[in-house]
């Protein structure tokens, strides 16, 4: 089969995505809308944005693609996989009505709620008066969360009470956008967090392998969240016993109640978990991968990521047998300075190559571009340097060695990704 198949992202999980797709021998073309300067390395890149969805209809419809893999969720919750399926187009990904499961936090907790699927204890706000008086009565630390999208951004962990209240305050302002016009305020939940993802059709999924993303900016978890610096597969806190509860209290009354709710899923999905002392709860749901944990997850997949899809949407999910590397994979995400808040662009980006010298090493685009012919950055997340290595170890030494051979002016990141699992492996 001599496949055209079109990714839609910009990110560093599209690149790692558009990466393992480019190794299917089903594939002949693979293109990029719209991409970064490495996806436009392996793809055709194609000049539409990955929310105008009239207009990727269109190319997928005049170009004859055969198969279309979303990256992120803003298309989704947009309709993109109802709007192909209406033309008749093989696309991979969540219709909007599931989408609802990550695009709104009070559909999600409403939904976890109602199917008993374990989450920390909270209540919805939309007036700041009410919100407040909650915050006052639950005390510090708590958790406030815009309903909507915000790109990872949306979510302030208070730590004093003050602090809630001029979040609520600046949330019903609008600082947030139309993402927090409605807020959800929850308890605060102790432990280490993981990623579980699958690849979903109904009341089926196959697991991909697990993974650990570092949420907060700096080392040792402090300051605030970003959409994630760095990751590693697999995550040994999701043991045999651990992953059991996940599937059987998690995942699959998630598939079970979304098809009772007539939100059927089809596509990536990715429980955020926080495991601890009050046991394993989901932070929230994500209708697609993890960024970054992609890009570990797809260093380690050896089996053929085009196949397992097109079986999955052929009806025929029980086949799929994901084969993983015995070795670990690490990445670490490559920062422009001050990010997540406001950060500079354009700053030329060095020693790529040189880092990619070791066989080990594959360096994945996020924020940059091309100026003058040179690679600059051109967003918040720039890189995410991943490694692979016979033990966790051994893919942090590597993936940190690559890291100091790259620099672009201000860049910062994570000295630490991969610290929990050593520890937890007795080997820190
Ligand atoms: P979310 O987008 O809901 O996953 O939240 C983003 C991040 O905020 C999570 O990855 C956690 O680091 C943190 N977080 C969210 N909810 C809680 C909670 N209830 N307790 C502790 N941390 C949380
Ligand atoms: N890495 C977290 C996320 O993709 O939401």
């Amino acid at each position: 089969m001599a496949m055209k198949v079109l990714v839609v992202g910009n990110g560093g999980r599209e690149h790692a995505l558009a990466w393992k797709i480019k190794q299917s021998p089903l594939v002949d073309r693979l293109y990029i809308a719209r991409g970064n300067a490495g996806i436009w390395q392996i793809a055709e890149k194609v000049d539409i944005s990955p929310t105008d969805i009239p207009a990727l209809v269109d190319f997928a419809k005049k170009e004859k693609i055969d198969l279309t893999v979303v990256g992120p969720e803003q298309p989704l919750s947009e309709g993109i996989v109802d709007a192909f399926e209406e033309a008749g187009l093989k696309i991979f990904g969540h219709r909007k009505n599931a989408a609802i499961l990550e695009a709104s936090k009070v559909f999600a907790k409403n939904f976890m709620k109602k199917y008993n699927i374990p989450t920390a204890f909270y209540e919805t706000f939309d007036n700041e008066k009410e919100a407040i008086e909650f915050v006052k009565k639950q005390g510090a630390p708590i958790v406030i969360k815009a309903d909507g999208l915000a790109a990872g951004k949306g979510v302030v962990i208070a730590k004093t009470e003050e602090e809630a209240v001029q979040t609520i305050k600046d949330m019903f302002a609008g600082k947030f956008g139309e993402a927090s016009k409605r807020i959800v305020i929850e308890e605060f939940l102790e432990g280490e967090e993981a990623s579980y993802i699958a690849m979903v059709k109904g009341d089926k999924l196959v697991p991909l392998a697990t993974s650990q993303d570092h949420k907060q900016v700096f080392d040792n978890d402090q300051g605030p969240n970003t959409g994630g610096m760095g990751a590693y597969s697999p995550a040994p806190i999701i043991d045999k016993e651990t992953e059991e509860k996940i599937l059987n209290q998690i995942m699959y009354p998630t598939l079970r109640g979304m098809q009772q709710e007539g939100r059927e899923l089809s596509g990536f999905l990715y429980a955020g978990l926080m495991i601890g002392p009050k046991g394993i709860n989901v932070l929230e749901f994500n209708v697609r991968m993890g960024d970054p944990e992609t890009q570990p997850i797809m260093r380690r997949l050896e089996s053929d990521l085009v196949q397992h899809i097109l079986d999955i949407l052929e009806g025929n999910i029980e086949k799929v047998f994901p084969k993983w590397s015995e070795k670990w994979a690490l990445g670490v995400v490559l920062a422009s300075g001050g990010y997540p808040k406001k950060y500079e662009k354009g700053f030329e980006i060095k020693g790529i190559e040189e880092a990619e010298k070791d066989p080990d090493v594959v360096v994945f685009h996020a924020g940059t571009d091309v100026k003058d012919g040179k690679l600059v950055t051109a967003g918040g997340r720039v890189l995410t340097v991943t490694a692979t290595g016979i033990t966790l170890k051994e893919a942090q030494e590597k993936a940190y060695k690559a890291v100091e051979k790259i620099h672009f002016e201000k860049m910062h990141y994570r000295k630490d990704i991969g610290n929990k699992g050593l520890k937890r492996l007795g080997l820190l």
